[in-house]
């Protein structure tokens, strides 16, 4: 089973920028945190980040058919990336998009997702800790696990 987690614009500078909003992780350490518990749940990771919509979108037309499901940050694109959601739609994968910050206590914008309508759930505001909910969440779903 293989699951691509995908993170868009600005992500690259995790551990650098707005601290107080999204955490001393860098991406490199979130990356590598998803790797350990994929492992133990018997699923391959694989990792992406571009702060280029067109990038996100042929990583996404590659990766898709040898995909299982899709964990998602598309940054600020999340609020009107319809290139990135078109192609996401069109994977026909199970998606569940991430936020580090609680997008609905920020600026107004911040709240409408383009991304949301498509996707099977969404974590917000769990920090870094909402990937790993998410990984969980989708490879449980994906072994059809119940309960
Ligand atoms: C973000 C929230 C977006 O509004 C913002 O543009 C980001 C990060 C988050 O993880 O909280 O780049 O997706």
């Amino acid at each position: 089973m293989k699951i691509l987690v995908i993170n868009g614009p600005n992500l690259n500078v995790l551990g650098k920028r707005e601290k107080s909003i999204y955490g001393e992780k860098t991406l490199g350490e979130i990356d590598a945190l998803l790797k350990k518990q994929g492992a133990a749940l018997k699923v391959e990771i694989v990792t992406f980040q571009s702060n280029h919509e067109g990038a996100l979108i042929d990583f996404l037309q590659e990766q898709a058919d040898s995909a299982d499901g899709i964990i998602i940050n598309p940054g600020a694109l999340t609020h009107y990336g319809f290139s990135l959601l078109d192609a996401l739609a069109d994977t026909k994968l199970p998606i569940i998009e991430v936020h580090l910050s609680n997008i609905y206590s920020r600026e107004e914008w911040r709240a409408e997702s383009v991304i949301a309508p498509i996707a099977k759930g969404q974590v917000s505001g769990l920090g870094w800790r909402g990937y790993i909910a998410a990984l969980e969440a989708l490879a449980g779903e994906l072994k059809g696990e119940s309960g």
